[in-house]
């Protein structure tokens, strides 16, 4: 099992920031959005399934709702479902384990 490790400080409050998993060779390393929503942290599949685009730079609504700055899809932040297109796959979403400062994210 891979394990990513990250500093809860290192995502601020309602924001979007995209890591890595670690992996033996730099291009086998896969993304992963981490989000900070309304005191959780989540982890959802990093690319848009569209186009496969980064949702890094995208929007994060109140109401908890990312979407994509390319085309407009709209993602379920707490599932990575699809709520609008032109996506038609759900977002991958990760297990999350907070211990202390450290938010690990698990696939
Ligand atoms: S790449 Fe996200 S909607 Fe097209």
């Amino acid at each position: 099992m891979t394990c990513l490790k990250v500093k809860s400080k290192e995502i601020p409050k309602n924001s979007m920031v995209e890591f890595y998993f670690p992996a033996e060779r730099p291009w086998e390393r896969k993304p992963v959005l981490l989000i900070n929503f309304d005191e959780e942290i989540y982890a959802l599949e990093a690319f848009c399934t569209h186009n496969g685009l980064s949702l890094e730079d995208g929007f994060l609504t109140e109401d908890g709702r990312i979407v994509c700055p390319w085309h407009g899809s709209v993602f379920d932040v707490k599932t990575g479902k699809v709520l609008d297109g032109p996506a038609k796959r759900d977002l991958k979403k990760y297990n999350v384990k907070i211990e202390g400062e450290e938010v690990i994210v698990s696939e």
